[in-house]
């Protein structure tokens, strides 16, 4: 049975979940309230600002009622009801940060080229017909980054409908979508028949899309294989091979630029891997063709950053570390370009090689699949 118990001065209660012990503040569970006056019941939008707040609410009264916390605040203040499974999904009495630098997002699986041959994968016309396929294919998206999609038509266009799953298309310089094939006087090395080192996309960008899909419409060239590689997976190899070398790629701004086409002049000043203050992951930002001349490293510094960068480097271009596939017509892949990066195989010869690529972003994405989840609960 769950209990509770207050502190004699009511700033604080803990809640004895039967697993453990959770306290609560009376300032946060105060701001957290639920009644009408502090949340709208129709959108759960909150209603008060900080000046509503009283600077220093105490707890006069708390009891469990059934599946409910009940409390009231003094000097005023609104008695309020608080589901168990809420504060328990929402308990901040924990160890914030454990992990360190670089620990994952709790949603991802970071790996390496052993996912080979059991790439994430949706056909479209499921997903369109069965919700919980949609649901698994995003959620397979927010786990490993990326994820390969069947049964489109081979036709010019086919990649909007995989957007239309989830989300909306985000336009950029390069069009509503772009063209990736062997162009005369390209306006990017993309639209070439040459190699691309695995790279993030648009990191000239603040902020970068953040999702890339790409289709396929024809491949009959020789070679032109995708590969994809863990971001992150990379950025904690390197950090446990050598922790001042991640050190450096995350603190301390890296450049980016692209001015390859008229009127064009992006530039960004971001970290190469990114870290939420608590260490966390949050996004990964590489590129040989867009990097720009490093200006944000400390002189004393700067040759150990290139050797940090030079580390990365090869451990991104590791083949234990990268997943292969080539496209059939009709076929398309997603990544999230935070965090995975995708390169391909040069291709020449005979035949034919035409991509579709268009960008779209992520918060669209996991709101469905979280819309989704709360709708049919999650996958088993
Ligand atoms: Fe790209």
């Amino acid at each position: 049975m769950p209990s509770v118990s207050l502190t004699d001065d009511g700033r604080f209660l803990s809640l004895d979940t039967g697993g453990g012990i959770l306290r609560f503040h009376a300032i946060w569970l105060r701001d957290n309230a639920t009644d009408p006056a502090t949340r709208d019941p129709g959108n759960g939008q909150r209603l008060i600002t900080m000046a509503d707040l009283p600077a220093d609410p105490r707890i006069a009264a708390a009891a469990i009622e059934g599946d409910t916390l009940v409390c009231s605040f003094a000097p005023d203040g609104p008695t309020t009801r608080f589901p168990l499974h809420w504060l328990i999904d929402h308990a901040y009495d924990r160890a914030i940060g454990a992990g360190g630098r670089g620990r994952l997002p709790e949603s991802a699986e970071a790996w390496d080229a052993g996912l080979n041959g059991t790439v994430p994968s949706g056909d479209i016309r499921q997903m369109r017909a069965d919700p919980s396929a949609l649901r698994d294919w995003l959620g397979a998206i927010r786990r490993y980054g990326f994820a390969k999609v069947t049964g489109l038509p081979a036709e010019s266009g086919a990649l909007f409908s995989i957007v239309d799953l989830f989300g909306y298309v985000r336009e950029t310089n390069y069009g509503r979508h772009f063209e990736v094939r062997t162009e005369v006087n390209p306006v990017n090395l993309a639209y070439t028949g040459l190699g691309l080192q695995a790279h993030t996309d648009n990191p000239y960008r603040d902020p970068v899309p953040t999702l890339q899909v790409l289709s396929c419409i024809e491949n009959s060239a020789k070679g032109g294989e995708n590969m994809v590689v863990d971001g992150f997976a990379c950025a904690r190899r390197l950090r446990a091979e050598n922790s001042g070398m991640f050190d450096l790629l995350a603190d301390h701004a890296a450049r980016f630029e692209y001015a390859g086409s008229r009127g064009v002049r992006l530039t960004s000043r971001r970290p190469m891997i990114e870290l939420a203050p608590d260490g966390e992951l949050v996004a990964i930002r590489f590129n040989a063709r867009s990097a720009a001349a490093l200006t944000d490293v400390p002189f004393e510094r700067m040759e150990a950053y290139y050797a940090a960068w030079r580390r990365f480097s090869e451990i991104i271009d590791d083949a234990a570390m990268e997943v292969t596939f080539k496209l059939s017509p009709g076929e398309a892949f997603i990544v999230d370009n935070t965090r995975v990066l995708h390169a391909r195989k040069g291709y020449s010869g005979e035949g034919y090689r035409w991509l579709q690529g268009c960008y779209a972003d992520k918060d669209g994405l996991l709101s469905t699949l979280a819309a989704l989840e709360s709708e049919m609960g999650e996958a088993a």
